[in-house]
């Protein structure tokens, strides 16, 4: 999605807003942009659709040094991917220069008006229309004072960083809905949308709120809302993540960080649980423990990959802890009139914590007065700070815009939860000691199929040609045949459908067809011989049928073509080994399709918009 970095220091701006340029990448985007001032004071302004090494190549004739500037990269939402609808955006005087990540729900009224006035508009953004609307409010030098009054007029969603050609020194930012952090450094001031962007010299931080503008310039920062009242930030230390942001050897990030997993699920663990006790212990959620005895019901609300890790989530905590649990997407959450009293918990996740209808559904719930938990893994991201308490999964920086790493941490995190809740209501504490020696030997038996990697890639080879396909799985197991499926459109732009496998009669039947790739996630589970009737179904269609299943099950050789074996674990834990292979399965294909698993076409990683 969108990505914003602006500048101010001693440092050439110009190659500081590349490598924050660089450091958005991983979000998805179509085109980039620049606007940079000379020390002189005057401004460059370079854009271009592709990639940001599009961009430096279209820039390298600005050879100066530059002491300011903004850059962005554009997902596009309003307007094709082109050098013109790329941000930054000028007002038709050009006095005005803008960045802008969201959308401006009512742009349309407001670009009628401005036409009528005068204005004349290049793009087919509803960016441009702020930078025109900014223009009209801004007498020299009161830049911070323009935004607020052209702020006041618009509707929709925006993280802003604005600047004006007679003002090269500072730097005006503003947020509504997209997140904005400011970076304070010896010599420098920066605005990034994502914590990750900020340049090396931001030792210190803090995240703009909604309703808020930042004025950064020589005289340091200051932040006011929109009705001009000044606000006071807690500015906190800024420690950078280790990035492991190289590809460490892989040939991508997507390989990367499937081949993390045996690490980032014990980070998540390591800590936590209390093994000769069977207990788990999660002080994120501390300021719960008093209440957490009178949740009757849970909702768990998430989009995409981690709505899946919620399914999982539903039946861990309904088996472990007998506590009814309802999954809701969060953008239907939000617009829905949903139930929610003293007794219900609803938990949030998250990769990203910026994630737009998520951090919608969350204030929803905060609103209707609901116990509200995050389960996140960006930490200091707008969710995990807005939930106030929660799990963080530790899964270390997620590059690859397809999710796979954070997907097994949430699904541990909510096998941690079930945990604790389950052992304050009915799990014995020799259950507890048997589940917790069951995770804690999830890593080695992920290295056990991840050191089988060739044999996916041989199975991938199948789906050559191949335009269809379906993913089956039943109880615990259908929530991975959904992300399996979603994993393998993502990446490889194949269509792919997860269903229970029993409901494939149900419809789903009449799309086989001789040879089509059926995927069924087969451990060895209560409805196991149930699968297997559903793969004669299959294959009585000379549909082609790739099994997931447990070792030693060599019986299931007879009913499938291909099959992949994953070491025996508690049924409870077996989505964590049972996705691994689907994710190297998308991996596989999408390489041998030729395309680039890391830039998946018209994805965002963190999608900041509704
Ligand atoms: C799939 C994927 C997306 C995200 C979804 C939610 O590979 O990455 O479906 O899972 O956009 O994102 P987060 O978890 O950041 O809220």
């Amino acid at each position: 999605m969108c990505g914003i970095i602006g500048y101010l220091g001693d440092k050439n701006a110009k190659t500081v807003l590349i490598e924050g340029l660089r450091a958005l990448e991983y979000r998805g985007y179509d085109s980039a942009g620049l606007a940079v001032f000379d020390r002189a004071g005057e401004v460059f302004i370079r854009k271009t659709e592709g990639k940001v090494k599009d961009l430096e190549r279209y820039s390298a004739s600005l050879s100066a040094e530059y002491s300011s500037g903004i850059a962005h990269t554009r997902w596009a939402t309003h307007g094709e991917a082109t050098g013109i609808n790329a941000h930054p955006h000028t007002s038709s005087d050009g006095r005005v220069i803008l960045i802008h990540n969201g959308i401006i729900e009512n742009y349309m009224p407001l670009k009628k008006k401005l036409e009528s006035e005068g204005a004349r508009f290049q793009s087919e953004t509803d960016t441009e229309v702020i930078a025109e609307l900014i223009s009209k409010f801004y007498e020299s030098g009161r830049l911070i004072e323009a935004v607020a009054s052209a702020l006041a007029n618009v509707q929709g969603s925006y993280g802003l960083a604005v600047m004006a050609r007679d003002m090269p020194g500072t730097i005006v930012g503003a947020r509504n809905g997209s997140p904005l952090v400011v970076g304070i450094g010896d010599s420098c001031l920066s605005i990034a949308s994502d914590r990750n962007a900020l340049p090396a010299c931001a030792r210190r931080i803090f995240y703009l709120d909604d309703g808020e503008l930042v004025h950064l310039g020589a005289e340091g920062y200051r932040t006011i809302s929109l009705a001009n009242v000044e606000t006071t930030k807690e500015v906190e230390d800024f420690h950078r993540e280790i990035q492991h942001s190289d590809r460490a050897g892989y040939p991508h990030y997507m390989l990367k960080e499937i081949f993390e997993q045996p690490g980032t699920i014990a980070d998540c663990y390591r800590g936590r649980i209390l093994p000769q006790e069977g207990l788990a212990r999660l002080g994120g959620l501390d300021p719960l423990d008093e209440r957490l005895h009178d949740f009757r019901r849970i909702i768990i609300t998430a989009c995409g990959t981690s709505w899946h890790a919620a399914l999982v989530g539903e039946y861990l905590i309904e088996e472990l802890a007998g506590i009814a649990v309802e999954v809701e997407y969060a953008s239907e959450f939000r617009y829905r009139n949903p139930i929610i009293d003293a007794h219900t918990l609803v938990l949030v996740i998250s990769q990203s914590g910026e994630t737009a209808d998520t951090l919608a559904a969350l204030r929803e719930a905060k609103m209707r007065g609901a116990a509200v938990a995050g389960i996140v893994n960006a930490t200091g991201s707008t969710i995990a700070r807005e939930a106030g308490c929660g799990i963080y999964v530790h899964a270390g920086l997620e590059k690859s815009v397809a999710s796979t790493k954070a997907f097994t941490s949430q699904v541990i995190a909510l096998f941690l939860f079930a945990l604790r809740l389950a052992r304050m209501t009915k799990l014995s504490s020799d259950q507890g000691i048997r589940y917790l020696a069951e995770l804690v030997s999830l890593p080695r038996k992920i290295e056990n199929i991840l050191n089988r990697a060739e044999e996916i890639r041989a199975i991938a080879g199948v789906f050559r040609g191949k335009s269809n396909c379906l993913y089956l799985g039943r109880g615990i197991q259908f929530p991975v045949a959904l992300e399996g499926a979603l994993k393998l459109k993502e990446v490889s732009y194949i269509h792919a459908e997860g269903y229970p496998a029993a409901e494939m009669k149900h419809g789903p039947i009449a799309l086989i067809e001789p040879d089509m790739p059926v995927v069924v996630v087969a451990s060895r589970c209560g409805v196991y011989e149930k699968v297997i009737s559903n793969i004669e179904e299959i294959r009585a269609r000379r549909g082609m049928v790739i099994a997931i299943t447990t070792e030693g099950n060599e019986g299931i050789r007879r009913h499938v073509d291909h099959v992949f074996y994953i070491p025996e674990i508690d049924e409870a834990l077996s989505p964590i080994l049972t996705v691994i292979p689907l994710q190297l399965l998308a991996y596989y294909i999408a390489v041998a399709k030729g395309h680039d698993p890391d830039m998946p076409r018209n994805l965002a990683k963190s999608v900041t918009v509704e």
